[in-house]
């Protein structure tokens, strides 16, 4: 807790310096300056525009860390792309260090100046060695080779692979896929590094790892970051934070700022940081005076941890409205005591009685009743997927049973009425969706089960509805 409250105090601190810069520079130092940007795809197969950014205007100072917050389709990727002029706004200009990224001339010096690190660790690595993919960018700048050496050693240092530059992209762990990235973009000396939800796909602790990286190489080469992200627990350490709704600019400021508009960002669909969420709810239980004198108490609104203790220990000082005990009855719960899943005595090995076994699941045993929400959480490799992918017939115990209702999955012939019974979700939207249209999409599934046309439409339309997606698309 010490450690945490400092290094937000620190934040505090550069955030306050950062308001000051803002306010004696002019857009003329700017690093990157969005002037209304607006920015449209057209789609030829549907013969329609998606308007993804609209009048989008941001400025970020040299060395500032920003936060570009939204939520998915908000049009966040988009804007990143515009500002290492992979796309080209409709109207308005993007300039980076004063140079425009409609000026052909100046696009690879553009490109060069800002690096982009990806959400998908898979999609970045071009190189069949760790070495090979890190010297990639510098040959294609012409960098002579005994630089490209120096700075490929250099920058594999700095993200803590040099032990990996002879082995394959492939043997890395997602999070050191990210700085196999980030090491690519350093030997080209940049000076902004762009990472579009490069933490997204990584496990907590990966993520955590990648963000420290990422504020010590700011420091130590005065890096201008650009963090784009759908994350709010990152966004609360950038000095400076704009949130995107719909294409649009819905709020923007340092992240106190932002932050102490608590109802603006939940009606935006975004969450709160875990502390910022823990004091709000609280505060449902105190009444209107409570909650002016708490105001009065933090001018300049709740925001660090150390904020949320107080006003925690101030709330605890006041009587409450409600009773915690009478709100947790109320919510009620609609489970039954039937089990719909049973996994017994489950174990499971990849390349099993070889050298390389690798045991994925060793005596695993639970229930799972109808109507339940059951969360299983673990690290990368701890063997969630390869538990999931049971459930459904897709893997088949080594040993033990998987039960659904009473159909076990070890017989092949109850796996159709199984993947009738449990669809599986998986990572990465794209591996899940291949047909043209949306409806089409929807539909895959149910065709192979041979259902009746109108029971088929009746049904799409109702999943449709559930989760809210536009039916024309
Ligand atoms: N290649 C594309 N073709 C057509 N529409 C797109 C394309 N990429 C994104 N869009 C649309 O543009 C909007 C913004 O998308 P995007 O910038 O990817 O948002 P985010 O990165 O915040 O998820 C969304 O409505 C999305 O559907
Ligand atoms: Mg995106």
């Amino acid at each position: 807790m010490k450690n945490s409250s400092s290094q937000i105090n620190k934040v505090t601190t550069n955030m306050l310096n950062s308001q000051k810069n803002l306010q004696s520079q002019k857009s003329s130092s700017s690093f990157v300056e969005t002037k209304e940007i607006v920015f449209s795809y057209f789609s030829d197969f549907e013969n329609n525009n998606t308007l993804a950014l609209n009048k989008v205007s941001i400025n970020t100072l040299p060395g500032q860390h920003v936060a570009i917050l939204g939520r998915n389709g908000s049009g966040k990727s988009t804007l990143a792309k515009l500002i290492n002029g992979l796309l080209l706004p409709d109207q308005g200009e993007v300039f980076v260090l004063g140079k425009n990224t409609a000026d052909e001339s100046e696009i690879w010096s553009i490109r060069q100046i800002c690096g982009m690190v990806f959400q998908n660790p898979d999609n970045q690595i071009v190189g069949t060695t760790v070495e090979e993919d890190v010297a990639f960018g510098p040959e294609n700048l012409g960098v002579p080779s005994k630089e490209i050496r120096e700075r490929v050693d250099l920058n594999l240092e700095k993200v803590g692979l040099s032990d990996y530059a002879t082995k394959a992209p492939s043997q890395l762990s997602g999070g050191q896929k990210q700085k196999l990235a980030i090491a690519g973009i350093l030997a080209m000396k940049p000076q902004c590094i762009i990472l579009d939800e490069a933490t997204s796909m990584l496990d907590p602790q990966a993520s955590k790892d990648l963000m420290t990286l990422i504020s010590e190489l700011k420091s130590e080469y005065n890096l201008t970051i650009i963090d784009i992200t759908h994350d709010v627990e990152n966004a609360i350490y950038a000095d400076y934070l704009y949130i995107l709704q719909e294409g649009e600019i819905l709020m923007q400021g340092t992240p106190r700022q932002v932050f102490s508009k608590p109802g603006k960002i939940l009606s935006s669909g975004l969450e709160l940081p875990k502390h910022l969420l823990m004091v709000y709810s609280l505060m449902n239980y105190y009444s209107g005076d409570t909650l002016r004198e708490l105001e009065q108490k933090f001018k300049n609104g709740i925001f660090t941890v150390e904020d949320t203790i107080k006003a925690i220990q101030f709330l605890k000082t006041q009587p409450q409205i409600d009773s915690f005990e009478e709100i947790e009855n109320k919510q009620s719960s609609n489970k039954t005591e039937n089990a719909i899943i049973s996994v017994k005595d489950l174990y499971f090995s990849y390349q099993k009685s070889t050298e390389h076994e690798v045991k994925a699941l060793q005596d695993i045993n639970f229930e799972i009743n109808q109507g339940e929400l059951i969360a299983i959480i673990g690290h990368s490799g701890s063997g969630k997927s390869t538990l999931v992918t049971h459930l459904n017939g897709l893997i088949v115990p080594q040993a033990g049973k998987v039960l659904i209702n009473d159909l076990s999955t070890d017989n092949k012939k109850n796996i159709p009425e199984i993947r009738k019974r449990v669809g599986l979700l998986f990572q990465y939207p794209e591996h899940q969706l291949f047909e043209n249209t949306v409806y089409e999409d929807i539909a895959f599934g149910p065709k192979q089960f041979n259902m009746p046309q109108k029971v088929m439409e009746k049904n799409i339309n109702e999943a449709i509805k559930i989760v809210n997606i536009d039916k024309e698309l």
